[in-house]
């Protein structure tokens, strides 16, 4: 069929005419976004100081770390707020058995068991919710597009249309997505475009600790972690990090050591470990958890360079405790110094710590807050920390003992001596 342009008439041209008014930048008012709390500190932490107006919030995960728990923990803590929580995962019956054992409690709190976007909207006219919960983005469908759950097209548009409700409701939503196991969420970086806000829950499933970190936020900064600990209560709030180490070790053991971290804006200790041992099977094995196994590959040239030491006829075994993942470069000091403890069977003392990034020269480089990272390790009863001499400019006073390195050379030296 031949399809007819009409010419377009000054009247069409009407029609067109921009709603939209240009303002200058200065007569915009800045009065700050209203933020609701979650009621929840290490949730509103992350999020910039709580939950945007009409924010679509993505928080992504794999299966089973605790998306489900924590944004019914969210439902059932907000005082005096209506909560929408769809489930295209769980039976009502499953996410209420959860409740009961959260022991919190939440008059208006409605769960539905739904996966159609315009039953879900119908169901929101209803109710009027004041914050609304997906789970999960996978799960849902809306009938103006033909494809099955879960594909893109389907993510894209039932995220568009959340989107667009929530812009034109000021009703904040959170969206669950499973994350697939490279690691991006599924219905790729799409859902990443419509979104405000992206949470990422992080952990080992083995372990109890979970790190919720934003890698986007419209709203505010993504320096900021929430810290949680999954116990048979649900998730409890992590308010003093540095209470994760802590190591209960008595004695000094080869291969272990602390590193000072800044997570976030707070300073952590978190251990590392290490086992060095000879290479029999042929090739020698690498295995990094929680750190980047290239970097390790790095730290082990240098060593391998500048203190003579043979790692390539070693299988190297790395792990951070405690399932946490870092990516502060200055725990680079304490993995090397457990390489080298493991290796040599040399133990640091337990009243040791560290806190350096370390470059392709060996040089020990300057971190970041050292005062902050010096005096958290003071208050944990560190003995000795050591950093890099070029980090300490005005020397505070401080009771514990201040090793300054420069070079990686001189702590494989230091260790040598306390043979
Ligand atoms: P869940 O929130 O279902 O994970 P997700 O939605 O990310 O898939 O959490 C699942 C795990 O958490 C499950 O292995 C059981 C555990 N869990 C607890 O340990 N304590 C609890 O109070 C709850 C509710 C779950
Ligand atoms: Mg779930």
């Amino acid at each position: 069929m031949e399809e007819i342009v009409q010419p377009s008439s000054a009247k069409s041209k009407d029609a067109f005419a921009a709603q939209s008014v240009p303002q200058l930048i200065a007569d915009i008012s800045d009065v700050p976004m209203s933020r609701i709390s979650s009621a929840i500190g290490e949730l509103d932490r992350v999020l910039g100081g709580g939950i945007v107006g009409g924010s679509l919030i993505l928080l992504g995960g794999d299966p089973g770390i605790g998306k489900s728990t924590l944004m019914l923990q969210l439902a059932l803590a907000m005082p005096n707020t209506k909560v929408l929580y769809v489930s295209g995962e769980e039976s009502s019956m499953q996410i209420k058995l959860r409740a009961s054992r959260l022991n919190q409690q939440n008059d208006l709190c409605y769960i539905v068991n739904e996966t159609n976007t315009q039953a879900i909207f119908t169901h929101i006219d209803e109710i009027k919710p004041d914050v609304v919960v997906i789970d999960s983005i996978q799960t849902l469908q809306t009938a103006s597009i033909e494809s099955s759950a879960g594909t893109v097209s389907q993510i894209r548009e039932t995220a568009a249309e959340l989107q667009r409700f929530a812009k034109q409701t000021a009703t904040p939503v959170f969206l669950i997505g499973h994350i697939t196991k490279d690691g991006l969420l599924a219905g790729p970086k799409v859902l990443e475009h419509i979104v405000d806000v992206v949470l990422q829950f992080e952990g080992d499933r083995n372990h109890g600790y979970r790190l919720v970190r934003a890698t986007k936020n419209r709203f505010g900064s993504i320096a900021e972690i929430g810290i949680f600990e999954m116990l048979q209560s649900g998730l409890r709030e992590v308010a003093n990090p540095s209470e994760i180490l802590i190591s209960h070790r008595d004695e000094d053991t080869a291969g272990v050591a602390i590193a000072v971290t800044v997570e976030g804006l707070r300073p952590m200790l978190i251990e590392v470990q290490s086992l060095v041992t000879p290479a029999i099977y042929g090739s020698p094995q690498r295995s990094a958890t929680g750190f980047d196994l290239r970097r390790l590959g790095m730290l082990l040239a240098v060593l391998e360079k500048k203190c003579g030491h043979k790692f390539g006829v070693k299988d190297v075994f790395f792990n951070v405790a405690g399932g946490i993942r870092t990516e502060d470069p200055a725990v680079d000091l304490a993995i090397v110094a457990a390489l080298l403890s493991s290796s040599l069977d040399i133990p640091i003392s337990s009243k040791d710590c560290f806190s350096g990034e370390i470059s392709l020269s060996g040089e020990v480089r300057p971190v970041s807050r050292v005062e902050q990272r010096i005096g958290e390790a003071q208050k944990l009863g560190y003995k000795r920390i050591f950093i890099s001499s070029n980090n300490l400019k005005q020397t505070q006073r401080f009771d514990i003992k201040i090793v300054q390195i420069s070079k990686v050379e001189e702590l494989f030296r230091l260790m040598l001596q306390d043979k």
